[in-house]
């Protein structure tokens, strides 16, 4: 499967998210992704269920939902009803992992883990067959705009060697610092959605820099 592009949001025009959402569709994104952060599992607020309903009723672009809050659970349906096509949670911010991928599930979405750096992708060994796909942090999460951290790149390919062994139909995403430098060292390293803020919507035309990256991506792929 190709490798998809995931723009994230939060570093576009926030006046504007409707003309972000039409720049995501004219650069080729495949998924929009959707930082939901709540101030306290990071120190930052950004976007709340009604933003998130907003959002879908103006993109056919599947809605990529990050949430970064502590107990997910309380507000996971929501999110769910909102319209989100894909949901990760974070695996240090709920105790009961199994109920809430399940509940993703049930509601017909894509049920995703996300891990911070300092997180050991070991500790999903027992989870990974009811999950759709992992988010590997390769910044630590709160904002956008920090430096890639590289020893993500070898959680990539632990992750993957140990999805490979398992055969397991789980996909990796990558999220943080992704630009035109290092999107090949990504791909390369077994991850098959990379979510990009800065690396685009900070470049002077974000729909070429966009596909360039999707370019840039497909072609360290083949
Ligand atoms: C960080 C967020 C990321 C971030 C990506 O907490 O989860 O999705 O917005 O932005 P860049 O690509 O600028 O690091
Ligand atoms: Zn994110």
């Amino acid at each position: 499967m190709a490798v998809k592009i995931a723009p994230s949001i939060l570093a576009g025009d926030l006046a504007n998210l409707a003309g972000a959402l039409a720049q995501c569709e004219a650069g080729g994104a495949d998924l929009v992704h959707v930082d939901v952060m709540d101030g306290h599992f990071v120190p930052n607020l950004s976007f709340g269920i009604p933003v998130v309903a907003a959002l879908k009723k103006r993109t056919h672009l599947p809605l990529d939902v990050h949430l970064m809050v502590e107990q997910p659970e309380r507000l996971l349906d929501e999110y769910l009803k909102a319209g989100a096509a894909r949901v990760a949670v974070h695996w240090e911010a709920t105790v009961h992992l199994d109920r809430q991928l399940d509940r993703i599930r049930q509601a017909g979405a894509q049920a995703g883990v996300a891990v911070n750096p300092a997180t050991p992708i070991e500790l999903l060994g027992d989870v990974l067959a009811r999950l759709d796909y992992v988010l590997l942090m390769s910044v630590n999460p709160g904002f956008s705009g920090q430096t890639f951290l590289p020893h993500a790149l070898d959680k990539a390919r632990r992750l993957k060697n140990c999805i490979r062994e398992r055969g397991l139909p789980v996909e990796i995403e990558m999220d943080g610092g992704i630009d035109r430098d290092n999107i090949r060292q990504v791909v390369s390293a077994g991850v098959d959605t990379c979510v990009a803020g800065s690396a685009i919507f900070a470049a002077p035309d974000p729909v070429q820099a966009m596909s360039e990256l999707g370019r840039l991506a497909r072609a360290e792929q083949t």
